[in-house]
């Protein structure tokens, strides 16, 4: 399970029908692996990156938990004003099979009041088959119903292999119950994949704080645990580490070497050699850009990274120099042979769109009933020339060539 190929969201917040990529069964461009949304404040932007987080909260903590966290607030305030009807996701997804996407669809409502999963469903074509539409190996109506073990299901009745399922509770998603049984290894794989999703918040002040001792496997949401993960990667990829920490350095202007060091009660000291100075510095003495620009180059140089990492505004507290620099080390991480990972960033910097291509960079902005719309700048038409004519994305975006490709 490696890939999103598109998404759609409906009744979330101000997202009441919202698409990105590839949202008709294995038709049209699917979402690349940079993905950045531009538009302006309050168009919907920080949204589109929490229904991501939205989702993979009701698959580790359930939908009335995934409603009610404070950034939340509740169903009532997440249900798009003035509709009635559930929060819908659509999510189409690359499994090991790219003629055979798998396509999982989720709606949560209110029942009695309460949260609730009132719809799932998985679809996917039949192995074997490169044409024609996909077969549902999971369906549950209000958390009853069937689900499909191994590949193949009986195309006329859609029924062979089925067992009936009745989850106990409608808090859960059937994904989460079934994803746990290895005889649902699709569903298994999904599960997983979604669990490693990755939304980071960096704070530099988190980073500063003296970490606790150990190896961490994966970097925190506030990327406070730097030296941990560094820890992990020593241990796990003692032939690669060396050459981590050098890329690490390079990716920070002004730093001439990274040095790890073992401390009495067994943390991993970070050494940061600056340029004009004899003494290296220690993590706590860093500066809150060079601190962003290590947890970014943690994220992006992981051997074996998170399949799905989303960001909010990576430009802020960042040199003008170092946004376009972090704009390119993302573009180039995306076409690298490395373990794919996908990245999905908001931004307000045009120095940051300069790096990307209009295949890359979607509008977001509201129309006339408040909803937000979100629009490709590949399919705005003069983007596309002038930006083949060698005109950066930033600029033109700066100088309003967006503004008559949607509606304000
Ligand atoms: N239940 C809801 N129904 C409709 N719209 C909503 C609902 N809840 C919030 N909104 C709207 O969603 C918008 C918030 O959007 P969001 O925070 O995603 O904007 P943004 O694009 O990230 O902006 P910024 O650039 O300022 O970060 C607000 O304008 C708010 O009015
Ligand atoms: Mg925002």
């Amino acid at each position: 399970m490696a890939r999103l190929l598109g998404i759609r969201i409906k009744n979330y917040r101000a997202l009441a029908d919202v698409a990105l990529g590839q949202v008709t069964y294995a038709k049209g461009d699917a979402l690349p692996r940079l993905v950045c949304l531009i538009g302006p404040n309050g168009s919907g932007k920080s949204t589109l990156l929490d229904a991501f987080g939205f989702v993979a909260d009701c698959l580790l903590e359930g939908v009335e938990a995934a409603c009610d966290k404070s950034a939340r607030g509740g169903f009532e305030n997440l249900r798009t004003q003035g509709q009635s009807g559930p929060i819908e996701f659509e999510l189409f997804f690359e499994d090991d099979d790219s003629l055979r996407p798998i396509v999982y669809l989720l709606h949560v409502d209110l029942v009695q009041g309460v949260p609730a999963v009132v719809k799932e469903t998985l679809r996917q074509r039949q192995q074997g088959e490169t044409r024609g539409k996909p077969y549902h190996f999971l369906k549950l109506d209000n958390g009853v119903g069937k689900v499909w073990t191994g590949q193949s299901v009986d195309v006329r009745a859609e029924k062979s292999d089925s067992q009936r399922v009745r989850l106990a509770e409608q808090d859960k998603l059937g994904i989460t119950t079934l994803g746990n049984l290895s005889e649902h290894p699709r569903i298994v794989r999904l599960r997983s994949y979604i669990e490693q999703w990755y939304l980071s918040y960096f704070v530099p002040d988190a980073a500063r704080d003296l970490p606790p001792a150990g190896a961490q496997r994966w970097l925190d949401r506030k990327g406070s645990n730097v030296g941990n993960v560094l820890q992990y990667f020593q241990r796990q990829y003692p032939e690669e580490f060396k050459s981590i920490l050098k890329r690490l350095a390079r990716a920070i202007p002004g730093l001439k070497k990274i040095t790890p060091e073992q401390s009495k009660d067994k943390r991993l000291l970070l050494k940061f050699d600056e340029t004009g100075y004899k003494d290296p510095f220690f993590q706590q003495n860093m500066s809150d850009g060079t601190l962003k620009m290590l947890a970014y180059a943690v994220l992006l140089e992981d051997p074996s990274p998170r399949p799905f990492i989303g960001i909010e505004e990576p430009e802020n507290g960042l040199y003008v120099r170092l946004v376009e620099r972090l704009a390119s080390q993302f573009t180039t991480r995306a076409t690298s042979t490395a373990p794919a990972t996908q990245i999905l960033v908001t931004t307000h910097s045009p120095y940051f769109v300069d790096a990307l291509r209009p295949e890359q960079v979607w509008l977001v902005r509201k129309d006339e009933h408040g909803h937000a719309t979100a629009q490709r700048a590949a399919d705005i038409p003069e983007i596309r020339s002038l930006s083949a004519e060698g005109i950066p994305l930033g600029s033109l975006w700066y100088s309003n060539h967006f503004d008559d490709g949607a509606p304000e």
